[in-house]
C-alpha cells in the first residue's frame, strides 16, 4: 500500500442517502425447526447522505442479509429500502460492494478486472485506464496489473477488489468485513486508505464489522444489532476528531466509547 496521498480526481457525485423501514425477511429452512426463520423483521434504519455507519451484531443476526439488500442482490419480503429516495430494486454501479472474500474475475487480469465496470459503462477507454492504473498505484498494486487473480496474495486481491469497486465512483460503498481475513499489517494500511479516500469523497459508507475497535476509529455512528430476528439494540455516536490516524486508539476518550460498544455487543448476545 502507498502512503502517498490518493492523486484520483474527487468524485463528482453527491453521496447517497439510505432510508430502511420496516424490512422484513425470511428464508425458508430446509429442516423443520428452520422452516419461515425471520433474519429481520420491522428492521429500520436511516444513513444520512456522506455518513460512515458501521454495523456490528452477532453472528446470524442479518447483517449481510441487510447488506445484499441495500445493494439489490436479494428483496426484501416487507418494507422498503431506498437511496436517496429511489427504492433499490437490483444492482446499480452508484453502489459498490466490497465482501469478506474478494469477487474477481479469474480470466481478467488486475487491470482488467478494474476496468470491467468503466467498460461495461462504455467510460472513455483512455481516462478509464488512466484512473484504474491510477487506483492500482494507491492500492499498491502499480507492479501486479498484467498479474491473474490467482497469482495474487489474499491481501493483494482484496486490494485489487477495492480498486475495482472504487473505479466506479459509489456515492454509496456496502462494506462486509472487508478486511477481516486480512493480515494485521494490510489491515491497518486499508483502514488508513479507507478512511482518507472518505475524508476527500465523503460517500456514503455502511460497514459490516465484528471489531469493535474498527468500528470505533472508523464510524461516525455505530449501530449494535441484536438478532434473530435482527434488530437495532443500540446506536452510538462516534464524537472523536478528524481526520483520523491510529494513535487515537491509544486515548481515554476512544478507550471508554470501545467499552460502552462492547458492552452493548455482549448484551446483544
Ligand atoms: N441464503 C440463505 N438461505 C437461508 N438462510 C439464510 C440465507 N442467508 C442468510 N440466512 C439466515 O439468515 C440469518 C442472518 O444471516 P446473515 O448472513 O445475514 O448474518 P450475519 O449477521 O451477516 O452473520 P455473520 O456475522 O456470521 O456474517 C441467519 O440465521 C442465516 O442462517
Ligand atoms: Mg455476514
Amino acid at each position: 500500500m502507498s502512503r502517498a496521498a490518493i492523486q484520483v480526481e474527487p468524485t463528482a457525485q453527491a453521496p447517497g442517502a439510505v432510508a430502511i423501514r420496516g424490512v422484513r425477511k425470511g428464508f425458508a429452512g430446509r429442516s423443520r425447526k428452520s422452516a419461515g426463520r425471520l433474519a429481520l423483521d420491522g428492521f429500520d434504519l436511516d444513513v444520512r447522505a456522506g455518513e460512515f455507519l458501521c454495523l456490528l451484531g452477532p453472528s446470524g443476526c442479518g447483517k449481510s442479509t441487510l447488506l445484499n439488500m441495500l445493494a439489490g442482490f436479494s428483496a426484501a419480503d416487507a418494507g422498503e429500502i431506498s437511496v436517496d429516495g429511489e427504492q433499490v430494486r437490483g444492482p446499480g454501479p452508484e453502489r459498490g460492494v466490497l465482501f469478506q472474500t474478494p469477487m474477481l474475475f479469474p480470466w481478467l487480469t488486475t487491470l482488467d478486472n478494474v476496468l470491467y465496470g468503466p467498460k461495461a459503462r462504455g467510460a472513455e477507454r483512455g481516462a478509464a485506464r488512466a484512473e484504474a492504473q491510477e487506483l492500482l498505484r494507491v492500492v499498491g498494486l502499480e507492479s501486479s496489473s498484467e498479474s491473474y487473480p490467482h497469482e495474487l496474495s489474499g491481501g493483494m486481491r482484496h486490494r485489487a477488489a477495492f480498486a475495482r469497486v472504487l473505479v466506479n465512483r459509489p456515492r454509496l460503498l456496502l462494506m462486509d468485513e472487508p478486511f477481516g481475513a486480512l493480515d494485521a499489517i494490510t489491515r491497518v494500511a486499508m483502514q488508513r486508505f479507507l478512511l482518507q479516500l472518505w475524508e476527500r469523497d465523503r460517500m456514503t459508507v455502511v460497514f459490516v464489522t465484528h471489531d469493535v475497535e474498527e468500528a470505533v476509529l472508523l464510524g461516525d455512528r455505530i449501530c449494535v444489532m441484536s438478532g434473530t430476528p435482527g434488530r437495532t439494540r443500540a446506536v452510538f455516536d462516534v464524537d472523536l476528531p478528524r481526520p483520523r490516524e491510529l494513535e487515537l486508539t491509544d486515548t481515554v476518550e476512544f478507550a471508554h466509547l470501545k467499552r460502552q460498544v462492547r458492552e452493548a455487543l455482549e448484551g446483544s448476545h
